[in-house]
Protein backbone atom coordinates (compact mmCIF):
# COMPACT_ATOMS: atom_id res chain seq x y z
CA UNK A 1 0.00 0.00 0.00
CA UNK A 2 1.77 3.51 -0.96
CA UNK A 3 0.17 5.80 1.08
CA UNK A 4 -3.84 6.99 1.88
CA UNK A 5 -5.84 9.11 -0.45
CA UNK A 6 -7.43 11.84 1.13
CA UNK A 7 -10.96 12.54 -0.88
CA UNK A 8 -13.44 15.16 0.28
CA UNK A 9 -16.63 14.83 -1.15
CA UNK A 10 -19.88 16.71 -1.22
CA UNK A 11 -21.98 14.84 1.60
CA UNK A 12 -25.37 15.71 -0.33
CA UNK A 13 -24.48 14.49 -3.67
CA UNK A 14 -20.81 12.66 -3.55
CA UNK A 15 -19.11 12.29 -7.13
CA UNK A 16 -19.97 9.15 -8.57
CA UNK A 17 -16.39 8.47 -10.15
CA UNK A 18 -14.45 8.70 -6.57
CA UNK A 19 -17.36 6.53 -4.89
CA UNK A 20 -16.57 3.97 -7.91
CA UNK A 21 -12.49 4.04 -6.70
CA UNK A 22 -13.23 3.54 -3.55
CA UNK A 23 -15.87 0.99 -4.04
CA UNK A 24 -13.18 -1.14 -6.39
CA UNK A 25 -10.65 -0.82 -3.31
CA UNK A 26 -13.30 -2.35 -1.31
CA UNK A 27 -13.88 -5.02 -3.87
CA UNK A 28 -9.88 -5.92 -3.70
CA UNK A 29 -9.58 -6.23 0.05
CA UNK A 30 -8.86 -2.76 0.51
CA UNK A 31 -9.83 -0.04 3.40
CA UNK A 32 -11.56 2.57 3.27
CA UNK A 33 -12.77 5.64 5.73
CA UNK A 34 -15.97 6.86 5.51
CA UNK A 35 -18.24 9.09 7.08
CA UNK A 36 -21.49 7.98 8.84
CA UNK A 37 -24.60 10.15 10.44
CA UNK A 38 -22.54 8.80 13.65
CA UNK A 39 -18.96 8.51 13.56
CA UNK A 40 -16.57 7.19 10.83
CA UNK A 41 -16.46 3.72 10.22
CA UNK A 42 -13.40 1.77 8.88
CA UNK A 43 -14.87 -0.48 6.05
CA UNK A 44 -13.68 -3.94 4.48
CA UNK A 45 -15.22 -6.46 2.08
CA UNK A 46 -17.89 -7.79 4.91
CA UNK A 47 -17.32 -11.15 3.09
CA UNK A 48 -13.92 -11.22 2.58
CA UNK A 49 -11.75 -12.67 5.49
CA UNK A 50 -8.27 -11.26 4.65
CA UNK A 51 -9.91 -8.03 4.12
CA UNK A 52 -11.58 -8.12 7.64
CA UNK A 53 -8.78 -9.15 9.46
CA UNK A 54 -6.89 -6.32 7.96
CA UNK A 55 -9.43 -4.17 9.90
CA UNK A 56 -8.40 -5.78 13.20
CA UNK A 57 -4.61 -5.46 12.71
CA UNK A 58 -4.74 -1.53 11.60
CA UNK A 59 -7.08 -0.24 14.39
CA UNK A 60 -5.57 -2.88 17.03
CA UNK A 61 -8.67 -4.23 17.64
CA UNK A 62 -9.10 -7.41 19.81
CA UNK A 63 -10.35 -10.03 17.42
CA UNK A 64 -12.48 -11.39 20.03
CA UNK A 65 -14.98 -8.22 19.24
CA UNK A 66 -16.93 -8.59 16.67
CA UNK A 67 -17.70 -5.85 13.76
CA UNK A 68 -21.57 -4.47 12.55
CA UNK A 69 -22.21 -4.98 8.95
CA UNK A 70 -23.31 -2.37 7.30
CA UNK A 71 -25.85 -2.26 4.17
CA UNK A 72 -27.50 -0.10 1.79
CA UNK A 73 -31.15 -1.71 1.73
CA UNK A 74 -33.52 -3.50 4.39
CA UNK A 75 -33.58 -6.37 1.42
CA UNK A 76 -29.43 -6.86 1.87
CA UNK A 77 -29.84 -6.26 5.74
CA UNK A 78 -32.48 -9.41 5.69
CA UNK A 79 -30.40 -11.59 3.30
CA UNK A 80 -27.40 -11.67 5.78
CA UNK A 81 -29.96 -12.39 9.27
CA UNK A 82 -30.77 -16.01 9.77
CA UNK A 83 -34.16 -15.17 11.10
CA UNK A 84 -35.60 -11.71 10.22
CA UNK A 85 -38.02 -11.04 12.78
CA UNK A 86 -41.38 -9.54 13.83
CA UNK A 87 -39.73 -6.65 15.96
CA UNK A 88 -36.52 -6.15 13.11
CA UNK A 89 -39.02 -5.49 10.61
CA UNK A 90 -40.61 -2.70 12.59
CA UNK A 91 -38.09 -1.09 14.08
CA UNK A 92 -36.63 -0.83 10.59
CA UNK A 93 -39.59 0.65 8.84
CA UNK A 94 -39.65 3.24 11.71
CA UNK A 95 -35.67 4.17 12.27
CA UNK A 96 -34.07 2.72 8.78
CA UNK A 97 -31.99 3.90 7.37
CA UNK A 98 -31.05 5.28 10.99
CA UNK A 99 -28.69 5.16 13.85
CA UNK A 100 -30.08 2.06 15.38
CA UNK A 101 -27.97 -1.56 14.83
CA UNK A 102 -29.78 -4.78 15.11
CA UNK A 103 -28.20 -8.02 16.50
CA UNK A 104 -30.31 -11.09 14.84
CA UNK A 105 -29.30 -14.46 14.30
CA UNK A 106 -26.34 -14.50 11.39
CA UNK A 107 -27.23 -16.28 7.98
CA UNK A 108 -24.15 -19.07 7.14
CA UNK A 109 -23.07 -16.57 4.60
CA UNK A 110 -21.22 -14.14 7.30
CA UNK A 111 -18.14 -15.32 8.02
CA UNK A 112 -16.52 -16.19 11.41
CA UNK A 113 -14.29 -13.05 11.69
CA UNK A 114 -17.01 -10.53 11.33
CA UNK A 115 -18.87 -11.94 14.63
CA UNK A 116 -16.24 -13.01 16.42
CA UNK A 117 -17.34 -16.71 16.55
CA UNK A 118 -20.87 -15.42 17.74
CA UNK A 119 -23.92 -17.27 16.65
CA UNK A 120 -24.92 -13.32 15.89
CA UNK A 121 -24.76 -10.80 13.30
CA UNK A 122 -24.78 -6.93 13.98
CA UNK A 123 -26.92 -5.27 10.86
CA UNK A 124 -26.93 -1.74 9.91
CA UNK A 125 -28.46 0.51 7.78
CA UNK A 126 -26.91 4.06 7.63
CA UNK A 127 -28.12 7.36 6.82
CA UNK A 128 -25.93 8.80 4.96
CA UNK A 129 -25.58 9.59 1.61
CA UNK A 130 -21.67 8.77 1.48
CA UNK A 131 -22.45 5.48 3.04
CA UNK A 132 -25.16 4.52 1.14
CA UNK A 133 -23.38 5.07 -2.01
CA UNK A 134 -20.11 3.19 -1.26
CA UNK A 135 -22.01 0.40 -0.12
CA UNK A 136 -24.17 -0.06 -3.36
CA UNK A 137 -21.35 0.21 -5.67
CA UNK A 138 -19.39 -2.19 -3.70
CA UNK A 139 -22.08 -4.69 -3.83
CA UNK A 140 -21.12 -6.17 -0.67
CA UNK A 141 -21.96 -5.74 2.93
CA UNK A 142 -19.69 -3.60 4.28
CA UNK A 143 -17.76 -4.88 7.57
CA UNK A 144 -17.02 -1.45 9.55
CA UNK A 145 -15.62 -0.36 13.11
CA UNK A 146 -15.39 3.12 14.33
CA UNK A 147 -12.22 5.11 12.24
CA UNK A 148 -10.10 5.32 15.33
CA UNK A 149 -7.18 3.35 16.64
CA UNK A 150 -8.90 1.01 19.09
CA UNK A 151 -9.41 2.85 22.89
CA UNK A 152 -9.26 6.27 21.06
CA UNK A 153 -12.84 8.55 20.95
CA UNK A 154 -14.45 7.64 17.63
CA UNK A 155 -13.75 10.24 15.02
CA UNK A 156 -16.43 12.52 13.82
CA UNK A 157 -14.58 14.33 10.64
CA UNK A 158 -12.31 13.29 8.60
CA UNK A 159 -9.53 15.31 10.49
CA UNK A 160 -9.33 12.31 13.08
CA UNK A 161 -9.36 9.48 10.89
CA UNK A 162 -6.43 10.94 9.09
CA UNK A 163 -4.97 11.42 12.64
CA UNK A 164 -5.59 8.41 13.62
CA UNK A 165 -5.06 6.16 10.31
CA UNK A 166 -2.55 8.21 8.31
CA UNK A 167 -0.85 5.65 5.79
CA UNK A 168 -2.04 2.52 7.33
CA UNK A 169 -5.15 2.70 4.69
CA UNK A 170 -5.97 3.06 1.28
CA UNK A 171 -8.74 5.95 1.22
CA UNK A 172 -10.52 8.40 3.85
CA UNK A 173 -13.64 9.75 2.44
CA UNK A 174 -14.41 13.27 3.81
CA UNK A 175 -17.85 14.08 3.78
CA UNK A 176 -17.13 16.59 7.04
CA UNK A 177 -18.48 16.79 10.66
CA UNK A 178 -21.11 13.87 11.42
CA UNK A 179 -24.40 14.61 12.44
CA UNK A 180 -25.04 12.65 15.99
CA UNK A 181 -21.07 12.01 16.84
CA UNK A 182 -21.95 8.99 18.73
CA UNK A 183 -22.16 5.83 17.92
CA UNK A 184 -25.39 3.48 16.72
CA UNK A 185 -27.53 2.52 19.27
CA UNK A 186 -27.29 -1.20 19.49
CA UNK A 187 -30.47 -3.19 20.01
CA UNK A 188 -30.46 -6.81 20.58
CA UNK A 189 -33.35 -9.20 18.97
CA UNK A 190 -31.91 -12.34 19.27
CA UNK A 191 -33.18 -13.46 22.64
CA UNK A 192 -36.46 -13.36 24.62
CA UNK A 193 -36.22 -9.54 25.42
CA UNK A 194 -35.15 -6.59 23.29
CA UNK A 195 -31.54 -6.06 24.93
CA UNK A 196 -30.24 -2.37 24.27
CA UNK A 197 -26.45 -2.93 24.47
CA UNK A 198 -25.70 0.53 23.35
CA UNK A 199 -27.35 4.15 24.33
CA UNK A 200 -27.21 6.32 20.76
CA UNK A 201 -29.09 8.19 18.30
CA UNK A 202 -32.03 6.23 18.32
CA UNK A 203 -33.43 6.22 21.57
CA UNK A 204 -34.63 3.57 24.19
CA UNK A 205 -37.82 5.67 24.77
CA UNK A 206 -38.12 5.26 21.14
CA UNK A 207 -37.58 1.96 20.85
CA UNK A 208 -40.21 0.94 23.42
CA UNK A 209 -42.86 3.01 21.86
CA UNK A 210 -42.36 1.53 18.71
CA UNK A 211 -42.14 -2.03 20.35
CA UNK A 212 -45.25 -1.59 22.51
CA UNK A 213 -42.44 -3.12 25.32
CA UNK A 214 -39.71 -2.82 27.63
CA UNK A 215 -36.15 -2.38 26.68
CA UNK A 216 -33.77 -4.83 29.15
CA UNK A 217 -30.46 -2.40 29.44
CA UNK A 218 -27.83 -4.82 31.24
CA UNK A 219 -26.02 -2.79 33.93
CA UNK A 220 -22.84 -3.24 32.92
CA UNK A 221 -24.37 -0.85 29.91
CA UNK A 222 -24.13 1.99 32.41
CA UNK A 223 -22.11 0.75 34.72
CA UNK A 224 -18.97 -0.82 33.52
CA UNK A 225 -17.17 -0.55 36.90
CA UNK A 226 -19.04 -3.34 37.87
CA UNK A 227 -17.77 -5.87 35.85
CA UNK A 228 -14.12 -4.66 36.32
CA UNK A 229 -15.10 -5.37 39.97
CA UNK A 230 -16.14 -9.07 38.49
CA UNK A 231 -19.18 -8.33 39.97
CA UNK A 232 -21.81 -8.39 36.87
CA UNK A 233 -21.72 -11.77 35.39
CA UNK A 234 -21.58 -12.58 31.60
CA UNK A 235 -21.08 -9.63 29.40
CA UNK A 236 -23.83 -9.33 26.89
CA UNK A 237 -21.96 -7.77 24.25
CA UNK A 238 -18.21 -8.39 23.79
CA UNK A 239 -17.25 -4.74 23.12
CA UNK A 240 -19.05 -3.82 26.80
CA UNK A 241 -15.41 -5.44 28.31
CA UNK A 242 -13.08 -3.10 26.53
CA UNK A 243 -12.16 0.45 27.34
CA UNK A 244 -13.25 2.66 24.93
CA UNK A 245 -13.42 6.31 24.18
CA UNK A 246 -10.37 7.69 25.92
CA UNK A 247 -8.94 10.66 25.31
CA UNK A 248 -5.24 10.56 26.71
CA UNK A 249 -6.05 13.15 29.50
CA UNK A 250 -8.07 11.60 32.25
CA UNK A 251 -11.91 12.33 31.96
CA UNK A 252 -13.48 13.05 35.52
CA UNK A 253 -17.37 13.09 35.65
CA UNK A 254 -19.08 16.14 37.13
CA UNK A 255 -22.14 15.57 38.71
CA UNK A 256 -25.21 17.32 40.49
CA UNK A 257 -27.04 20.56 39.91
CA UNK A 258 -25.51 23.63 37.37
CA UNK A 259 -25.14 25.21 40.09
CA UNK A 260 -23.07 22.54 42.06
CA UNK A 261 -21.32 21.63 39.07
CA UNK A 262 -20.27 24.98 38.77
CA UNK A 263 -19.02 25.39 42.31
CA UNK A 264 -17.37 21.83 42.11
CA UNK A 265 -15.13 23.09 39.00
CA UNK A 266 -14.20 26.00 40.55
CA UNK A 267 -12.98 24.41 43.61
CA UNK A 268 -10.95 21.84 41.47
CA UNK A 269 -9.41 24.44 39.88
CA UNK A 270 -8.13 26.32 43.40
CA UNK A 271 -7.45 23.27 44.45
CA UNK A 272 -4.63 22.03 41.61
CA UNK A 273 -3.23 24.89 40.36
CA UNK A 274 -0.49 23.00 38.57
CA UNK A 275 -2.47 20.98 36.71
CA UNK A 276 -3.81 21.59 33.08
CA UNK A 277 -7.58 20.96 33.57
CA UNK A 278 -9.54 21.58 30.45
CA UNK A 279 -14.18 22.09 31.54
CA UNK A 280 -16.49 20.76 28.58
CA UNK A 281 -19.63 22.59 29.47
CA UNK A 282 -23.13 22.68 28.80
CA UNK A 283 -23.61 26.50 27.08
CA UNK A 284 -25.61 27.41 30.04
CA UNK A 285 -22.98 27.45 32.65
CA UNK A 286 -20.40 28.38 30.08
CA UNK A 287 -20.82 32.59 31.25
CA UNK A 288 -19.79 30.86 35.03
CA UNK A 289 -16.55 29.32 33.63
CA UNK A 290 -15.50 32.80 32.41
CA UNK A 291 -12.44 34.68 33.58
CA UNK A 292 -11.64 31.92 36.11
CA UNK A 293 -8.22 31.84 38.36
CA UNK A 294 -6.38 30.03 37.57
CA UNK A 295 -7.90 29.65 33.72
CA UNK A 296 -8.81 26.21 31.98
CA UNK A 297 -6.43 25.25 29.54
CA UNK A 298 -9.12 24.40 27.15
CA UNK A 299 -13.27 25.50 28.03
CA UNK A 300 -15.85 23.84 25.00
CA UNK A 301 -18.91 24.70 25.10
CA UNK A 302 -20.90 21.05 24.16
CA UNK A 303 -24.20 22.58 23.83
CA UNK A 304 -27.26 22.85 25.94
CA UNK A 305 -28.55 20.28 28.17
CA UNK A 306 -32.14 20.91 26.99
CA UNK A 307 -30.92 19.24 23.68
CA UNK A 308 -28.65 16.38 24.42
CA UNK A 309 -28.10 15.91 20.82
CA UNK A 310 -26.04 18.83 20.54
CA UNK A 311 -23.84 17.82 23.12
CA UNK A 312 -23.22 14.10 21.74
CA UNK A 313 -22.49 15.77 18.73
CA UNK A 314 -19.74 17.69 20.32
CA UNK A 315 -18.31 15.13 22.89
CA UNK A 316 -15.40 13.02 21.11
CA UNK A 317 -14.50 16.27 19.12
CA UNK A 318 -13.96 18.60 22.56
CA UNK A 319 -12.12 14.81 23.62
CA UNK A 320 -9.63 15.37 21.07
CA UNK A 321 -9.40 18.87 21.45
CA UNK A 322 -8.34 18.89 25.07
CA UNK A 323 -5.73 16.52 24.17
CA UNK A 324 -4.60 18.59 21.48
CA UNK A 325 -4.01 21.49 24.21
CA UNK A 326 -2.47 19.14 26.12
CA UNK A 327 -4.90 18.75 29.17
CA UNK A 328 -4.07 16.18 31.82
CA UNK A 329 -7.71 16.53 33.38
CA UNK A 330 -10.87 16.78 31.25
CA UNK A 331 -13.98 18.10 33.75
CA UNK A 332 -17.11 17.14 31.86
CA UNK A 333 -20.55 17.96 33.27
CA UNK A 334 -22.81 15.53 33.41
CA UNK A 335 -26.29 15.09 31.79
CA UNK A 336 -30.08 13.68 32.43
CA UNK A 337 -29.71 10.28 31.22
CA UNK A 338 -32.73 10.67 29.37
CA UNK A 339 -33.30 10.31 25.17
CA UNK A 340 -29.82 10.92 23.96
CA UNK A 341 -28.56 12.09 27.45
CA UNK A 342 -28.58 8.12 28.11
CA UNK A 343 -25.66 7.62 25.18
CA UNK A 344 -23.74 10.73 26.25
CA UNK A 345 -24.08 9.04 29.66
CA UNK A 346 -22.94 5.80 28.79
CA UNK A 347 -19.36 7.22 26.65
CA UNK A 348 -18.92 9.65 29.73
CA UNK A 349 -18.78 6.72 32.39
CA UNK A 350 -16.47 4.91 30.55
CA UNK A 351 -14.38 7.15 29.20
CA UNK A 352 -14.19 8.34 32.85
CA UNK A 353 -13.91 4.78 34.23
CA UNK A 354 -16.49 5.92 36.25
CA UNK A 355 -14.43 9.17 38.19
CA UNK A 356 -16.68 11.71 39.07
CA UNK A 357 -16.92 14.47 41.97
O1 LIG B 1 -22.33 4.04 14.65
C1 LIG B 1 -21.74 2.96 14.61
O2 LIG B 1 -22.24 1.91 14.99
C2 LIG B 1 -20.31 2.97 14.04
C3 LIG B 1 -20.39 3.35 12.56
C4 LIG B 1 -19.07 3.28 11.86
O3 LIG B 1 -21.34 2.54 11.90
N1 LIG B 1 -19.68 1.70 14.23
C5 LIG B 1 -19.23 1.27 15.42
O4 LIG B 1 -18.58 0.04 15.38
O5 LIG B 1 -19.38 1.91 16.44
P1 LIG B 1 -17.69 -0.48 16.59
O6 LIG B 1 -17.05 -1.71 16.06
O7 LIG B 1 -16.79 0.60 17.05
O8 LIG B 1 -18.73 -0.90 17.67
C6 LIG B 1 -19.56 -2.04 17.43
C7 LIG B 1 -20.00 -2.66 18.71
C8 LIG B 1 -18.88 -3.33 19.48
O9 LIG B 1 -18.98 -2.96 20.84
C9 LIG B 1 -19.18 -4.82 19.33
O10 LIG B 1 -18.78 -5.57 20.46
C10 LIG B 1 -20.67 -4.83 19.15
O11 LIG B 1 -20.94 -3.69 18.39
N2 LIG B 1 -21.14 -6.01 18.39
C11 LIG B 1 -20.87 -6.32 17.11
N3 LIG B 1 -21.42 -7.50 16.78
C12 LIG B 1 -22.06 -7.95 17.87
C13 LIG B 1 -22.83 -9.12 18.17
N4 LIG B 1 -23.04 -10.07 17.26
N5 LIG B 1 -23.35 -9.26 19.41
C14 LIG B 1 -23.14 -8.29 20.35
N6 LIG B 1 -22.43 -7.16 20.13
C15 LIG B 1 -21.89 -6.99 18.92
MG1 LIG C 1 -15.55 1.73 18.21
Amino acid sequence: MDGTRYLKLNPDNPDPALIAGAAEVIRHGGLVAFPTETVYGLGAHGLDQEAVKRIFRVKGRPPENPLILHVASLDQARELAGTWTAAAEVLARRFLPGPLTLILPRAPVVPDVVTAGLPTVALRYPANQIALALIAASGVPIAAPSANISGRPSPTRGEHVLADLEGKIEIILDGGPTDVGVESTILSLAGEHPVLLRPGGVTREEIEEVLEQKVVVPDIVMHPQHFEAGRGGAAPSPGLFFRHYSPRAQVIMVTGSPEEQVAKVKNYLVANPGCRVGVLATSENIPAYRGLQPPPVYLAALGSRARPEEIASHLFGAFREGDARRADILLVEAVAPEGVGLAVMNRLSRASAQHEI
